[in-house]
């Protein structure tokens, strides 16, 4: 799981440095966001070693990866601990004038905090108020416990300790991170086959379900290799701004074919979204090409290799590959033709597209049916591109438990 942990300036914040190291061993990704005041009591240096992760406390750093709610946008969890009434105050109010703020308020995963202040504080009205407001939006509160306190007083204030809230956390996810362990190849959008330095032979792909396709997997704990073909700016910043995609960009068929080769190396699972241009032009002008003079244009064409049907030959044991088909049919003419595709590629599993004029491009929601290697169909899916998505890796999950459970890190 991706998971951020925000510390305010209390002295309780020793004690989650131990929370940040039961989380890495634990095998999350953690990144921690400290407040200034927190660091008069723990440094940066200790939350970067422990959390192996650059660690920053302003909205002004790495502004460019719009890290201000990057981390919110990328969290499964929040965890606030300690969290001072200050902080809790700050939350209640939705203030956002420095990084743990605009990250708690880009976030919409579980909100867990971990108060820790003197009793009178915890009890004074203002922040009983302010825990009522938090509770109510959702936000789960971990104690405070009741012992002894800094000042030598005792009463409830104190921060609970780590396993503590790290079991409590862990409670407040729903679900599992199901693909945690695994390394994901996912390629997307339509390849640009060119014709002469201006002019190619592209088509209509925005690139969107596998981008889609890649942050569903991140999203779900696995690491995600994307190879981008032609794939909208728009579509693709999303992808970018998650820690657990790494993009690499692929223009043609043959460097897509590259790309993906070279990611597929270690993984466990790979997703062919891409719209790969079956043939490429056989001779690439070096300069841009003239109609004077001619009256119609040919082109000589010849064959791309086809990067899934590779993939399946020489694939290693444990691996799923998945392809994807766009269909010009309907009803069982689709699952007809689906079936036949799935046969020649050999692939585990097979998304079948119905795609026309004005179907399945350049829309936020798709359908498609899945087809396993039986050639049953194993889903019919109907909704955003964002949902497709988590259908198909659902049917992966079924895929790899039924036939390699040993090797599903669940
Ligand atoms: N694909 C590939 N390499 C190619 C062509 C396609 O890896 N040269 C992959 C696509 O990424 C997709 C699947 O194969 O996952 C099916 O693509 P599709 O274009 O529907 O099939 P084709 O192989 O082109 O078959 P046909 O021309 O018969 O429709």
């Amino acid at each position: 799981m991706f998971v951020v942990v925000g510390v305010s300036g209390g002295v309780a914040a020793y004690k989650s440095v131990h929370l940040v190291r039961l989380l890495i061993l634990a095998g999350h990704e953690v990144h921690v966001i400290p407040t200034q005041d927190a660091l008069r009591f723990v440094g940066l240096s200790t939350w970067e070693s422990i959390s192996r992760n650059p660690v920053t406390t302003s909205v002004h750093d790495d502004v460019a990866q719009v890290r201000h709610v990057a981390l919110g946008r990328a969290a499964d969890l929040v965890i606030v601990a300690p969290a001072t009434a200050n902080t809790l105050a700050r939350m209640a109010a939705g203030l956002a004038d420095n990084l743990l703020g605009t990250t708690l308020l880009a976030t919409s995963a579980p909100v867990v905090v971990a108060p820790a202040m003197h009793t009178e504080m915890w009890l004074h009205p203002a922040t009983q108020h302010n825990m009522a407001t938090l509770r109510g939006r959702g936000v789960h509160v971990v104690g405070p416990g009741d012992g002894p306190l800094t000042g030598g007083d005792s009463g409830p204030g104190r921060m609970s300790e780590p396993e503590e809230i790290l079991e409590a956390a862990l409670a407040a996810v729903p679900g599992d991170a199901d693909l945690a362990g695994l390394q994901v190849v996912v390629s997307a959008g339509g390849t640009r086959e060119p014709i002469d330095p201006v002019r190619f032979l592209g088509n209509r792909s925005s690139g969107r379900q596998g981008v889609e396709v890649a942050l569903a997997a991140a999203r779900r704990g696995a690491r995600v290799s994307l190879v981008a073909a032609h794939v909208d700016a728009q579509v693709l910043a999303e992808a970018s701004r998650h820690p657990r995609v790494q993009i690499t960009h692929a223009g043609t068929a043959m460097e897509l074919r590259d790309a993906v080769v070279a990611a597929a190396v270690d993984a466990d699972v790979i997703v062919m979204v891409a719209a790969v241009a079956d043939y490429r032009v056989l001779k690439i002008a070096d300069d841009k090409m003239s109609k004077q003079g001619q009256e119609g244009l040919t082109l000589d064409l010849i064959q791309n290799p086809d990067i899934l049907a590779a993939l399946v030959r020489e694939r290693r044991p444990g691996r799923t590959i998945v392809g994807f088909a766009a269909e010009s049919a309907t009803g069982d003419e689709l699952i007809e033709k689906g079936r036949a595709k799935r046969r020649r590629k050999g692939v585990d599993l097979l998304a079948v597209n119905e795609i026309g004029w004005d179907k399945g491009f350049e829309t936020p929601d798709n359908e498609l049916l899945i087809l396993n290697a039986s050639d049953d169909v194993v889903a019919r899916v109907q909704g955003s591109k964002r949902d497709v998505a988590n259908a198909l890796w659902d049917a992966v999950v079924a895929v790899r438990d039924h036939t390699h459970p040993e090797k599903h890190s669940l």
